[in-house]
């Protein structure tokens, strides 16, 4: 079996969060480079931080679908949706010896957002990944700004796939 094919896509468990945690920090550090500055990247990590407990909460509550990747035991990415709000919310994947988990992880919560009825899904995408978006099948509209903690900024675009017609 390849690498890919060993990628195992699931729904998060609550004794999941440190990996999420651990996936996005890593990600965001590691895979977003040249795009964004340092103090970016730790606001960005520090936003997630303050949020998780609300990110479980909603998770818990089934108002967000939340998956993640395993790749030989660990967790390696994961992504959130909000279909009733058609949002696609969150994709990470961090540096790992396998390749295909964003995609797969995407694929995959595009599925579950469908079954739970969602025509399209909207989100905003990191300067970095407009172009894995666009392969995927995302329009790229709008470039946006928003405010991660303490007055600073991140740059993205606003990223919308039809998924049912
Ligand atoms: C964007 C991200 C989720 C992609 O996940 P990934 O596991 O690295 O991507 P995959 O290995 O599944 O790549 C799938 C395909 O997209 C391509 N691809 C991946 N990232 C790409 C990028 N930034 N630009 C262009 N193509 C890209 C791959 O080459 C691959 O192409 P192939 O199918 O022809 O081989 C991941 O790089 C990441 O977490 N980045 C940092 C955090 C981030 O910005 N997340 C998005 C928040 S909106």
């Amino acid at each position: 079996m390849d690498k890919k094919s060993n990628i195992i896509i699931r729904p998060a468990k609550p004794e999941d969060w440190s990996g999420i945690l651990k996936a996005h920090h890593d990600a965001v550090m590691h895979k977003t480079s040249g795009h964004y500055t340092q103090e970016q990247k730790e606001a960005w990590i520090e936003s997630m931080r303050t949020d998780i407990d609300e990110r479980k909460e909603s998770v818990q509550k089934g108002e967000v679908i939340a998956l993640v990747a395993e790749y030989d035991g660990h967790i390696v990415g994961f992504a959130t949706s909000s279909p009733s709000r058609n949002r696609l919310l969150q994709l990470y994947v961090a540096p790992a010896p396998c390749r295909g988990a964003g995609k797969k992880l995407l694929l995959a919560i595009e599925e579950k957002a469908v079954q739970s009825g969602a025509m399209f899904l909207e989100g905003s995408s990191t300067v970095n990944a407009v172009e894995f978006y666009r392969r995927n099948g995302y329009k790229i509209g709008q470039f946006n700004e928003r405010e991660l903690t303490r007055g600073i900024l991140m740059q993205g675009y606003i990223i919308r796939k039809q998924l049912k017609l």
